[in-house]
């Protein structure tokens, strides 16, 4: 693995109560307690619906905003509205999730694209709404099963980097994680060979490096599409371009996450 943070993420998406949110927490983090002292660099991560952002933070028990980097586990955004504020009912903005301790949210997300519509346009109005607000990015990208037939996936996947990325304040050092999700292998059970992932992360890299010369090749790109604790460890022996997951299914398990996190330890002792 290079020398990149690694990031272990969970999202929950619409699952889990607040109440079971924070039982999930109870565990996790004395789980993981002994992970994250051998490794620092190794960020564990959970994003919950907002109504449990709050209890989340009381269950860390430990700081939020600028500070949350050192809670044992992050808490992070599931979504972020694209305006700054104003009569958007129901939306909720960067700025409100910074006060609420947050220091990332998710953009891009497949399921946002697909089934809320949200276009290239809207992801990169969000982060850079994000990044004003001082609010780091975790930006997912990704090919459908047809996109990859039709091998149109890498240009798919460096169209979205660059079109979600128009507007990113590169000068104001903003905290920029790339999330490369195939939309065939979220929540199918079917995940990318670690050859897959290990080509397309290598071709963010090239684009990222392109939009940041200066800090694309330190910049994190996870992996996600059915991760799992039985083949974790495989997608990270593939390559050093895979900086960790993002973990839907498997993470609502907090010994599935423990166990996702334990191979990325393995594998960054070896
Ligand atoms: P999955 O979801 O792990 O259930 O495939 C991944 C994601 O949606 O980020």
């Amino acid at each position: 693995m290079p020398n990149r943070q690694v990031w272990i993420l969970g999202n929950f998406k619409q699952q889990l109560l607040p109440g079971e949110v924070s039982k999930h927490l109870r565990a996790l983090v004395p789980a993981t307690q002994a992970i994250r002292d051998r490794h620092p660099d190794l960020h564990l991560g959970i994003a919950p619906t907002a109504v449990s952002l709050e209890r989340a933070f009381r269950d860390v028990g430990q700081s939020t905003g600028p500070q949350a980097e050192t809670n044992p586990v992050r808490v992070l955004a599931q979504n972020v509205s694209a305006h700054e504020s104003g009569a958007f009912t129901g939306e909720i903005g960067a700025k409100m999730l910074v006060e609420a301790g947050c220091d990332l949210a998710i953009i891009g997300h497949s399921e946002r694209r697909s089934l809320f519509q949200e276009d290239d346009a809207v992801i990169a109005q969000k982060v850079a709404t994000c990044a004003q607000a001082g609010l780091g990015v975790i930006l997912c990208l990704g090919e459908t099963l047809a996109q990859r037939q039709a091998q149109a996936h890498a240009k798919v996947v460096r169209d979205q980097l660059k079109a979600g990325l128009a507007q990113f304040p590169w000068e104001l050092q903003v905290p920029l994680i790339v999330a490369y999700e195939p939309v065939w292998a979220i929540g199918t059970g079917r995940t990318a060979t670690p050859e897959q992932a290990q080509e397309m992360h290598g071709l963010l890299r090239e684009a990222l490096c392109e939009l940041d010369p200066k800090q694309g090749s330190g910049r994190s790109i996870i992996y996600g599409g059915s991760v799992k604790p039985s083949n974790a460890a495989d997608l990270l022996a593939a390559g050093s371009e895979i900086d960790g997951f993002l973990i839907g299914g498997a993470s609502l398990d907090p010994t599935s996450l423990t166990a996702i996190a334990q191979a990325a330890s393995e594998h960054l002792s070896q």
